[in-house]
């Protein structure tokens, strides 16, 4: 490696990310994740790709429900993303107090996302600490802020995701 870990770590976090949250679901088990590794990779079919730490229950849960669901969230709203970087509580048709759906590939749905996507899992690419979920786009549309909805990303908070292993990673 020609740079050293704290270069690395600070050329990283300058790639813009989106900020939104992964719902996952394997029979009773629903989870949301924060996630910020999010991108389209295919036009047909439609593919998004989601790259998810091996570690996670969303793991799990993403491989045994086959399906996962992309929520972006309302960009005054960036406190929901400091709940969900650990296991989700569910009560009811919410997860951590946040209102929920039963989307059509079973995965939860958040009702107060900006725009939502459901998505198949069509591949899966190992890549090391994380797995690249492949998933093709099977329902899509807006929340309840309509299409005008600025969507949350990175930069809003003071939170940094990737970079180079760490502890745990
Ligand atoms: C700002 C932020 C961005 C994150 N982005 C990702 C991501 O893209 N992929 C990922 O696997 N974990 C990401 N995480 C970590 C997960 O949210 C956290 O480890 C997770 O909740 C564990 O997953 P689980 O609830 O499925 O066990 C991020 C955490 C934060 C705080």
């Amino acid at each position: 490696m020609a740079v050293d870990d704290t270069t690395l770590n600070k050329t990283l976090w300058k790639i813009p990310n989106a900020l939104c949250l992964l719902g996952s679901r394997a029979g009773d088990t629903w989870n949301g994740m924060t996630q910020s590794w999010v991108t389209q990779v295919s036009m047909e079919p439609v593919l998004l790709a989601a790259a998810v730490d091996t570690k996670a229950l969303t793991n799990r849960l993403v491989r045994e429900g086959g399906a996962f669901s992309i929520n972006l969230w309302p960009r005054d709203d960036t406190r929901v993303f400091v709940k969900f970087s650990k296991p989700a509580k569910k009560e009811g048709m919410t997860l951590n107090g946040r209102p929920i759906r039963e989307g059509i590939t079973g995965v939860p749905v958040f009702e107060e996302a900006a725009v939502f996507f459901e998505c198949r899992l069509w591949r899966i690419v190992e890549c090391g600490t994380h797995d690249l979920f492949l998933g093709e786009v099977v329902d899509a549309g807006f929340g309840p802020y309509g299409e005008e909805v600025e969507v949350a990303r990175m930069e809003d908070t003071r939170m940094k995701y990737g970079g180079v292993r760490r502890g745990g990673h």
